[in-house]
């Protein structure tokens, strides 16, 4: 097996800077779209056999280094019991939002091989199909951006209901996110039960917290996340968008691997999390829209400014979005390749 995603989450020696890019099964690849089809994005995510082929994918096209389950964060809180739509062009919507005592009392903690069964089968097929050419990385919500999402009943601008639950009902918000939480956990083991190699917890929306609220309302569940799963001994990545500034706290998390988005110069965020702790990414997805020279230059500088790092994992800032040219994407990981080359 391509060991060397594995090896840089636990900062040994590899043979070149392994890349995988967030969203790399989606909308941006042709062959994504003839997958896709007619059907719906959840039906997807809940077929084994199409969700497999669709994670693939971008492991034949880019030559990337790690796979990623293809599924969805929301899963969760649709297994929690909550309505779930995607609604093309608008994304996702949960037409009843948690707002009561009511609301988090109805909410269950499942069984995720009861509920969730049909990304462990995924991730089995997975496993199989892969033929251990590259390693596989599960994941989950962080337990505040999916509150954001139960709370707001979809994506959100000033995230209003959520922080309000969190300022003037503080122990509904936190009996929420104790279910939540426990959620995330038993999705996350039953996953590497399953066959995943590591996790990453997405945290998308933590920088639109101020410092203090992350402290208090979102960073001590993501560490129950990360203590829980340690003992299972896989990787275990921890990425906090927008998070440059909440870095000095997201680095106390015990996560092997803090991903970064683009908003902080790499060897800036080093200087930060010193010696111990790997890091993962951080070019901006849009410059992948620059003419190959200056993409490379990009590239270089974030090769460069991750040496000090314990172990680095080149990656996006965030996902990458529709509108890339999948060939420029496919020029990122020859030339990370390339020039990291040991
Ligand atoms: O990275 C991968 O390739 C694995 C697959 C993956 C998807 N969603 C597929 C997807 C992963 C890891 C996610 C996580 C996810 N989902 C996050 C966290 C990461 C991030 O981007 O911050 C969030 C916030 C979501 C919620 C979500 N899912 C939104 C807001 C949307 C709509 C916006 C959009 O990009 O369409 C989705 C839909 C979604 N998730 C698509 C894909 C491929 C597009 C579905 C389609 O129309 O075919």
């Amino acid at each position: 097996m391509n060991t060397n995603f594995l090896r840089a989450c636990k900062g040994e020696a590899v043979d070149h800077t392994p890349i995988w890019i967030m969203r790399q099964a989606g909308r941006y690849l042709p062959q994504y779209h003839d997958v896709r089809g007619k059907g719906t994005f959840l039906e997807l995510c809940k077929n084994p056999e199409r969700a497999a082929e669709v994670t693939i994918q971008p492991i034949d096209f880019l030559d990337v280094d790690a796979a990623i389950l293809f599924s969805d964060i929301l899963v969760t809180p649709e297994a929690m019991g909550m309505h779930l739509v995607f609604e093309e062009k608008r994304g996702p919507i949960l037409p009843e939002p948690i707002r009561t005592k009511a609301d988090v009392d109805k909410l269950i903690v499942p069984d995720p091989v009861d509920k969730l069964g049909y990304v462990m089968d995924t991730i089995r097929l997975l496993r199989k199909e892969l033929e251990g050419r590259v390693p596989l990385i599960g994941f989950c919500g962080a337990p505040f951006t999916l509150a954001t999402y139960m709370v707001e009943g979809g994506s959100s601008k000033n995230y209003f209901n959520t922080k309000n639950m969190m300022y003037s009902a503080p122990a509904l918000y936190g009996a929420m996110m104790d279910k939540v939480t426990e959620c995330c956990i038993s999705y996350l083991q039953a996953q590497v039960e399953a066959g995943a190699q590591a996790l990453q917890v997405f945290d998308s929306w933590a920088g639109v917290l101020a410092p203090c609220d992350f402290a208090e309302f979102a960073l001590p569940y993501v560490k129950r996340i990360i203590d829980a799963l340690k003992p299972f001994g896989v990787p275990l990545i921890y990425f906090a968008n927008n998070g440059a500034t909440l870095l000095d706290q997201s680095m106390t998390c015990g996560a092997d691997v803090l991903g970064l988005d683009w908003r902080i110069n790499i060897e800036d965020a080093v200087k930060i999390v010193g010696p111990d702790i790997a890091l993962q990414g951080n070019l901006d997805p849009i410059a992948l829209f620059l003419p190959e020279d200056k993409l490379e230059k990009r590239i270089a500088r974030i090769l460069d400014g991750a040496k000090g790092a314990k172990g680095h994992i080149f990656n996006l800032g965030h996902g990458i979005i529709p509108e890339t040219d999948p060939a420029k994407a496919k020029f990122v990981v020859e030339t990370v390749h390339r020039l990291s080359k040991r």
